[in-house]
Parts: C-alpha cells; structure tokens; sequence
C-alpha cells in the first residue's frame, strides 16, 4: 500500500494539523514512459503555504484530496523508461508519499555516491539553485559590498550568506533565537548575526551601508533593512514567509526609498531558471567538494510527523533545510 499525506481543508491563516490527512492507497504500477519511485526523504518548504490557497499565483492550487506536492529522493522500483533502472537514486516533484509515479522526463538522477543523498533536495537542489541565481545573477554581488540576508538560518539563507561569502562580501544575518544566530556567524561565517527575536533590527543594523538585501521574510525586518541601505543597492525578493499566513500581508516596503537610495528591487521565481541549473548546480557541487560550503538539515521521522514539520517550520522550529524521512 502507498501511505500519502493529502491536502484536507484550506488553511484559514497558520495551518493545522487538520488541514492535511494521511491515507493509503494501492501502488500504481507504471504506465509506458513511466518510472515508480519509493520516496526516501521528501523535502518541506513555505511554498507549499501558497499551493493550499486558492489565490492567484504562479503555479496552480493544490485540490484537497492532493497529494501535498514537494520535491523528494528516492529509488526507482520499477521503470517503463529504458533510461532507468531500479534501484537508481532520483529527485523529482514526488510528494509527501510513500511510492510516487513520474514521468522519466521529470526526474533527475543523482550523481552516483552522493552523500548524503539528501543534499539533491538542497544544496544542490532547489534551495542552493536559489540561494545562487538569487544572489549571483539577480543580486550582483561585487567584492567589499556589505550584504545582509534575512531568514539567514534557514535552507535558502545558510548558503546565500556564504555565497556572497565567496564573492568577496562582509555578511550579516538575520535569523530568529540565540541558537540561530550562533549558528550564523560560528557555522555559516557571517561577519555579524542579528538576533530578530531579542534585538531591535534596525538598531542592530546602525552605522551599516547595506548594498544588498536578500529578503527571505519580509514584514517588520524588511522595513528596517530598507532604512539602512547604501546608495545603488540591490533588494532582492526572495521570499515573504513572514507574511504567508497572514489574511492581510504587511506592506514591507515603502516606494519612496528606492529614489532615495536610487535602488533596485527585483524578485525572482528559481523554476525561471530551469535551462541554466546544470552550471548551477556544478558550481555548487564544486563549493561543497573544496569544502567551502556549510549546511545544516532539520529531519522530522515519518510521513506521518511531516504536516507538523511543515507547520514547524513555518514557525521557525528548524534548523537548517527541512525535511521528512518517509523510508
Ligand atoms: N523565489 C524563489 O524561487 C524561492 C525558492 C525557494 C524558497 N523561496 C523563499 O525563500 C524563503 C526561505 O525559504 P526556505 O525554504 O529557506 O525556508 P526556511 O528559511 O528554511 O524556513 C522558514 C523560516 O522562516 C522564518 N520565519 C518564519 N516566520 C517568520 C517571521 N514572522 N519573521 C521572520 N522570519 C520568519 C523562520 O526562521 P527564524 O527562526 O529565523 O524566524 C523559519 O525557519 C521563503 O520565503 C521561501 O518562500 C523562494
């Protein structure tokens, strides 16, 4: 039997535990094209907030009774492709579930003895490919800039500090707890880390001349980031997870400050990216090879656990990337 974490009801505001149901159904055997996958790990991400809703976005919703959709690792079981064969390790859009079916098109293989495997789910999957379009090609980073990174302890914001690391940046994070922010400047080598939770930000960020924002959260952090940025600096909007439950998102900006700091916003969509993310990715893998790049996951056990990794998550329970042991 396939055990699957469906959708159950629309989240009114945070989620719930009832808002998902986990069910089992038969396991589908694959059709001409087809490889079937046993899910390993399954990864858990905000933007599976935006697929429970019904408003307009840039992918469509997700329907309850939907398998609740993320990218996941596993092994093929059985294959109509000739390009796979079972027991090969791959990463694709499998769901929270225990057998997923995919067209061999649809999925990637993992390079032979990656390890952990799971890194396909982050630092060479979507999360480090964001972190490194979102710094790299939206953000520009040029050496001695003063780049600050909110969410900076989460999956996306552990590499993007380091990335504009390696460019040559001084780095300052910001994540919420003492834990975190330790991990910001003792794991991730960020030159400053802002305790959001315990420090008034815009204080913490007096005499700074910011040249790069990368905001992963939005809301009350991003107005104070804004106040202190340095002249032709760079917003980049990667995120606003801070504003993902809300009924009514805070405006976390004011239009007026790009003419005065003569700044650029730019938000980014990482699938935008699809055609560049082999470069993306070897880049990476070179970074995590030379051990240059430092990374934490934050493990739930259990499919059945992932609903309350999720909504974890969304509370900022995690340390490092997110993710759901299913097998
Ligand atoms: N543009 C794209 O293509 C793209 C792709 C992937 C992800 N993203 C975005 O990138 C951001 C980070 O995603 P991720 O996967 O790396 O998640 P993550 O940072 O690992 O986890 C979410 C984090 O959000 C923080 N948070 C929650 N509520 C907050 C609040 N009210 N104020 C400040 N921080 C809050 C928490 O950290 P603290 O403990 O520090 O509060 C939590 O750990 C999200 O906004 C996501 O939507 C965008």
């Amino acid at each position: 039997m396939n055990r699957r974490v469906t959708l159950a009801a629309r989240p009114q505001g945070f989620p719930t535990e009832s808002d998902f149901a986990l069910d089992e159904v038969g396991v589908p055997g694959p059709g001409s094209g087809e490889v079937l996958v046993r899910v390993r790990y399954a990864s858990i991400d905000p933007y599976q907030r935006g697929r429970m809703s019904e408003a307009r976005s840039y992918a469509q919703p997700l329907e309850i009774g939907d398998v609740i959709t993320s990218q996941s690792v596993g092994e093929v079981v059985e294959s109509s492709d000739a390009r796979f064969t079972p027991g090969e390790l791959v990463v694709g859009q499998l769901g929270w579930q225990e057998y997923a079916l995919a067209r061999g098109g649809s999925l990637r293989r993992l390079p032979p003895g990656l390890e952990p495997p799971t890194l396909a789910l982050h630092v060479l999957g979507a999360t480090g490919l964001t972190a490194y379009f979102g710094l790299f090609d939206v953000g520009r980073p040029r050496a001695g800039d003063t780049v600050v990174v909110s969410g900076a302890a989460g999956a996306v914001g552990q590499i993007a500090g380091q990335l504009a690391k390696l460019a040559g940046c001084r780095i300052v994070g910001i994540a919420g707890g003492p834990e975190k922010a330790r991990d910001l400047t003792e794991l991730y080598r960020y030159d400053v880390a802002i305790d959001y939770k315990n420090e008034d930000v815009l204080e913490a960020l007096r005499g700074e001349h910011v040249d790069m924002y990368f905001d992963n959260v939005g809301g009350g952090i991003s107005q104070a980031v804004h106040r202190r940025l340095n002249i032709g600096a760079r917003v980049v909007i990667c995120g606003q997870v801070s504003q993902y439950n809300e009924p009514r998102p805070e405006p976390s900006f004011h239009p007026g400050l790009l003419i005065v700091f003569r700044a650029r916003m730019e938000g980014f969509l990482i699938n935008d990216y699809r055609h560049r993310f082999d470069e993306g990715v070897a880049r990476l893998a070179r970074w995590v090879a030379n051990g240059d790049l430092r990374w934490q996951e934050d493990v739930t056990d259990g499919l059945e656990n992932a609903p309350r990794g999720f909504i974890g998550m969304l509370n900022g329970a995690n340390r490092g990337k997110a993710l759901v042991k299913v097998g």
